[in-house]
């Protein structure tokens, strides 16, 4: 039973956490010392190790970088004031993965060799999961093809790791986003509800045009006609709109994301009224302009709850109204975080002990 059987574990001779500046935990760029690793080879999962963190070294005709064959997950940790650490739904995690690797034709990882890896890994870098206000220990799980060969098939073999680094906020700011008219994140019936490597890449050019305009990210349309809302940057979005929670539903060209499944939850739990459904961009900016639209917000696990406080359409910026301290994004955040802390009750079993 992999839960009793312990990970080999090679751990690092030369610690970089005294080199951590707690106070300026900018997001992906501090990786905590270790690493989990495995290998897909023969049809099987072998040789899963902890190492120190460190470079790995790829065949130059690595089909993930020429194809693309490489997903990945995000997931955080926490640390309460007892110094217990908890995981986020790290079942709903590799649940994803699974769904994520079966689009990329790439093998699923099993469950319990996830999980047992993540919770050695969090439990031997525990040093490294900040507890101030608003940080974590951000989780990546990624896979990626390994066969070295440029014919275009499937890869033979694979390599799953999992990293980690405390963060502090990702924007630390309100959000300045604006529909995006012309490029497409994904179309029914691509590949947009998988956490796929490609769909982050193909992204960079409209979000960096955006940029130099002036926002923080977009507001992404439908791929067919460019009149419903999709997703936010890298996050869902939400809206509250005439006093219900309303966000696009999901379809194949949008991303399933767990943080979005719990604020609905929260949002069902409290009696509020949530609508799954098409969003139409006229739909937001005629309840901007009438004042129904009361908060817009981006949801996501590195991200968590990113309040949106200008969207831009065809050179006009909208306004929303300012943010109030019991508005809605800000009682879900604080009702996510006591639950993660342990503060409040965990309804739903969503936290997992390290
Ligand atoms: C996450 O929230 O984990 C994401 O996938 C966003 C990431 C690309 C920064």
């Amino acid at each position: 039973m992999l839960d009793t059987l312990a990970i080999p574990t090679q751990t690092t001779t030369a610690s970089r956490l005294a080199e951590l500046d707690t106070n300026n935990l900018e997001f992906g760029k501090h990786f905590s010392d270790h690493m989990f690793v495995v290998d897909y080879k023969n049809g099987e999962w072998q040789n899963p190790q902890i190492l120190p963190y460190g470079d790995f070294t790829v065949s130059p005709a690595n089909s993930a970088l020429h194809y693309g064959q490489a997903i990945f997950e995000g997931l955080k940790a926490y640390k309460n004031e007892q110094g217990d650490i908890t995981l986020f739904r790290p079942y709903d995690n590799i649940a994803r993965m699974n769904a994520s690797a079966d689009r990329m034709c790439m093998p699923a990882v099993p469950e319990e060799l996830f999980i047992q890896g993540l919770k050695q890994l969090v439990r031997l870098d525990a040093a490294w999961v900040p507890n101030a206000p608003n940080t974590s220990l951000y989780i990546r799980p990624f896979m990626f093809a390994t066969d070295g060969m440029l014919g275009v098939r499937p890869s033979d073999t694979y390599r799953f790791a999992i990293i980690t680094c405390p963060v502090g906020a990702f924007f630390g700011k309100p959000l300045r986003v604006r529909f995006e008219e012309k490029y497409v994140r994904s179309a029914e019936g691509g590949a947009g509800y998988a956490k796929n490597a490609g769909n982050y890449g193909a992204a960079l050019y409209p979000t960096k045009l955006a940029q130099d305009a002036g926002y923080h990210q977009l507001l992404w349309t439908d791929a067919s006609q460019h009149r419903f809302i999709e997703e936010s940057g890298t996050m869902n979005v939400a809206f509250i709109l005439d006093g219900k929670l309303v966000t696009p539903a999901l379809s194949t060209s949008i991303l399933d994301g767990i943080t979005r499944r719990s604020v609905l939850q929260l949002a069902r739990d409290w009696g509020m009224p949530v609508e799954e459904r098409k969003v139409a961009a006229a739909e937001v900016l005629e309840a901007l302009q009438n004042g129904t639209l009361a908060e817009a917000f981006g949801i996501g696990t590195a991200v968590t709850i990113s309040p949106i406080t200008v969207i831009g359409h065809q050179d006009q910026d909208y306004s929303l109204p300012e943010l109030k301290p019991d508005s809605f994004a800000q009682r879900v955040l604080q009702a996510l975080n006591d639950i993660r802390l342990g503060v409040a009750p965990d309804a739903h079993n969503w936290v997992v002990s390290v």
